[in-house]
C-alpha cells in the first residue's frame, strides 16, 4: 500500500479523484499528507475536511521549505509523492529523497506543451494555437526540471475545431481523473520499472 503525500496549489480535483479511487478500492493507498504552497488553496480545505494532515509552506524560503517538507513527510511516514497541480518546482533535496517515488500529472501529451510556465490555461491555449488534433494527459516521474521525467502513462483526447480553452480543459481533466489513480496503482502493485530513463510496466 502506498503511503501517499499529495502536493497541491489550487482547486484539488485530482486530489479528490485520488481520494475517491482509494475509497472505491481502485487504488491501494492511503493519503497520509497534503502539502501546499498556498494557505488558501481549496485543495487544502478539502484535505483538512477529510482529516488529512496538511502542511503549508507559503512564505518560506526555499531552503526552509525543503527542510520542513522532509520533516513533515517523514513524520507522516510518506513513501510516495503525487504532485497534483503543484505549481512550484520541488526542492532538489525532496526530489533526491524520493527517487522514482514521485510523479506529476500534466494536462497535455508531454514532451509537447510542457516546461516552465506551461501550466493551467496556458497549456490548452498553446495546444489550440498549434492546431494539433489530439491532446491528453500525462503522468510522469519527477526530476529536477519541470515536466521532464520518464512517462508512466498517457491518454489522448480529440481536439475539436470549435474547442475553447475551457471545453478542452474539461475533456482533458476527465482523463486526468481516470489515469492518475490508474498510474498510482501501478506503483502500488510494484509494476513500474525504470531502465535507462524509460518506464517498463510489468504484467
Ligand atoms: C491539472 O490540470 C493538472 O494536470 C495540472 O494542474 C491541474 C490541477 O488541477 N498539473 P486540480 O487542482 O487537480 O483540480
Amino acid at each position: 500500500m502506498l503511503q501517499l503525500a499529495v502536493f497541491v496549489s489550487g482547486r484539488g480535483s485530482n486530489l479528490r479523484s485520488i481520494h475517491m479511487a482509494i475509497k472505491e478500492r481502485r487504488l491501494t493507498a492511503e493519503i497520509v499528507a497534503v502539502v501546499t504552497n498556498l494557505d488558501s488553496a481549496p485543495a487544502r480545505s478539502f484535505a483538512e475536511g477529510e482529516g488529512i494532515p496538511c502542511l503549508s509552506v507559503e512564505g518560506k524560503f526555499p531552503d526552509e521549505q525543503a527542510r520542513v517538507m522532509l520533516d513533515f513527510l517523514e513524520a507522516q511516514s510518506a513513501d510516495f509523492i503525487a504532485l497534483a497541480g503543484y505549481v512550484k518546482l520541488i526542492p532538489a533535496e525532496v526530489v533526491a529523497a524520493f527517487p522514482q517515488r514521485m510523479v506529476n500529472i500534466h494536462p497535455a501529451l508531454l514532451p509537447a506543451f510542457g516546461g516552465k510556465g506551461m501550466y493551467g490555461r496556458r497549456v490548452h491555449e498553446a495546444v489550440l494555437a498549434s492546431g494539433v488534433q489530439v491532446s491528453g494527459a500525462t503522468v510522469h516521474l519527477v526530476d529536477e526540471e519541470y515536466d521532464r521525467g520518464p512517462i508512466v502513462m498517457q491518454r489522448s483526447v480529440i481536439v475539436h475545431s470549435d474547442d475553447t480553452v475551457d471545453s478542452l480543459a474539461e475533456r482533458v481533466l476527465d482523463v486526468e481523473h481516470t489515469i492518475y489513480p490508474e498510474a498510482l496503482q501501478l506503483f502500488a502493485e510494484r509494476r513500474v520499472e525504470v531502465i535507462d530513463n524509460r518506464i517498463f510496466i510489468r504484467n
